[in-house]
């Protein structure tokens, strides 16, 4: 207890409500951020975020002139969500966004990750540019700033101008890549006097194989291998000609790189054989995309593996797509693959994963915090990068509202604070992340699931559209204030 206030005060205070906590974010403050625990802090000027995209909360999908995206077809083909919502509405952010700043204010957040509608800018993905979509990226920057907060834009996630779709076949095409690389060199030209950190593409690992090879992701589609890789491919191509277009046309100084979902491997247990298959593994199974950005090649095994359906490319497109990053962003949930070492193929194998791992609200969200610590570690190495940003950690919860109108989703803190403690394990060890946007803000459409998963630090009520904080935002929020793994 701090000697300020004393322990009368502090209950008065407090509130100390029916179930005897005290009110999360919003609370009065009672008292500076005590020192952090001893060996849990990190690095003095360290990022704290939180990140959104703009299909997942902006709604607004008509409005001034923005275009349609594949996401605002797919969504209507009857069975693709799970919930049969749409992201028409979503948390209405197109016109709620300084109510929204004012909760990334509130966290003490000091940097917010969102995504710029393409379709907003240019309704048909090339041509005539829409002023007013513009305009409201003008406006959230603004006000982002206005408030101490720093925006990261990022330009691809995921709701590709259907047009563009129509008419070239999507990321089906290198068309879509170059008019990509135009879109990224209008942004930059307009944003980046405000804007210093850019992430290209969001997840290519993602939305190539759901959205191209299994169809669960807009457009739906169910590919053949061989195109997929080459779909792959033409998605790092168009990283490596918006790095470009960055670079061109930018402000000078503009930091820009990938935002991708690492394919997350890390050793089953820990030798120095098993860590060195891992360091093989995360290189070999981001063998399609981080790695060959990172690099500008393709491995033999990679090569290799894919065969007759490896994809064709020229020794110019590997120069772009390795044009130079200012960082490396890694989202990072679960744990994908745990090796150990071999001396079959090329070094290493991943183990199959019992049903009975343990894992978050979400099926897919497995819970292993070592893989916060042992991926970065890792790419560090493998890719010689000395700035790597946690772009995405976080998890879905059921966040029952109580009778008494709160949330206590103590199963969200428990996850935060496990990741945490080892991305502080990994900080402290000297490990280059610069810094950690969680997933998400407040809850929204989670594509599939609909609305029904939550990954927000906000419940939101999508009736209403009322924003309450989670029991969790008070705990990022102590995090943030003391600059501690909150162990
Ligand atoms: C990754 C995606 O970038 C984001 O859009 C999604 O909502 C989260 N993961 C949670 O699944």
């Amino acid at each position: 207890m701090s000697d300020k206030v004393s322990r009368r005060q502090f209950a008065k205070i407090a509130g100390l409500s029916a179930a005897g906590i005290a009110n999360p974010v919003g609370a009065v403050e009672v008292n500076p951020a005590p020192p952090p625990r001893a060996g849990t802090g990190f690095p003095a000027g360290f990022v704290w975020g939180t990140a959104t995209s703009s299909y997942q909360v902006e709604g607004a999908v008509n409005e001034d002139g923005r275009g349609a995206s594949i996401w605002d077809k797919f969504v209507r083909i009857p069975g693709k969500i799970e919930d049969g919502t749409t992201g028409d509405r979503a948390n209405e952010h197109y016109r709620r966004y300084k109510e929204d700043i004012a909760l990334i204010k509130e966290l003490g957040c000091k940097a917010y990750r969102f995504s710029v509608a393409w379709p907003r800018v240019f309704p048909d993905g090339d041509g005539k540019p829409n002023p007013k979509g513009l305009d409201f990226y003008n406006r959230l920057v603004d006000e982002l700033l206005k408030n101490g907060i720093e925006p990261w834009l990022t330009l691809y996630h995921w709701d590709l101008p259907q047009s563009l779709q129509d008419r070239f076949g999507g990321w089906r095409s290198t068309e879509t890549c170059k008019i990509f690389g135009d879109y990224a060199a209008y942004v930059a030209a307009h944003l980046t006097d405000r804007v210093n950190n850019v992430f290209t593409l969001n997840e290519s690992g993602r939305f190539v194989y759901f959205g191209y090879g299994i169809g669960i992701d807009a457009p739906g589609l169910t590919l053949p291998q061989a195109e997929i890789n080459q779909i792959r491919h033409n998605s790092a191509l168009a990283h490596g000609l918006a790095v470009q277009a960055v670079r061109a046309h930018g402000r000078h100084g503009t930091r820009v790189g990938p935002a991708e979902n690492i394919d997350a491997c890390a050793p089953a247990i820990d030798t120095p054989e098993n860590v060195r298959a891992a360091e093989i593994a995360l290189r070999e199974m981001n063998g399609g995309y981080l790695n060959v950005i990172m690099t500008g090649q393709y491995t033999e095994a990679f090569l290799k593996f894919a065969g007759a359906n490896a994809p064709k490319y020229t020794d110019a497109e590997l120069k772009i797509i390795s044009s130079p990053v200012d960082f490396l962003g890694l989202n990072i949930y679960a744990p994908q693959n745990y090796v150990v070492a071999s001396d079959q193929g090329a070094g290493f194998m991943p183990l199959p994963i019992p049903k009975s791992f343990p894992h978050m609200n979400s099926d897919w969200l497995r819970v292993g915090p070592e893989t916060i610590y042992w991926v970065p570690k890792l790419a560090a190495k493998i890719w010689k990068t000395d700035a790597i940003y946690i772009s995405e950690n976080g998890t879905s919860g059921d966040d029952v509202v109580r009778p008494d109108g709160k949330i206590y989703d103590t199963d969200r803190i428990m996850y935060l604070r496990n990741y945490l403690a080892q991305l502080q394990r990994a900080t402290s060890e000297g490990v280059p992340v610069r810094g950690y946007f969680l997933w998400s803000l407040m809850d929204n459409f989670e594509w599939v699931y609909g609305l029904n998963k939550r990954f927000g630090l906000y419940h939101v009520n999508f009736d209403t559209q009322v924003r309450t904080p989670k029991l969790s935002a008070s705990f990022y929020r102590n995090v943030i204030a003391t600059n501690a793994a909150g162990v």
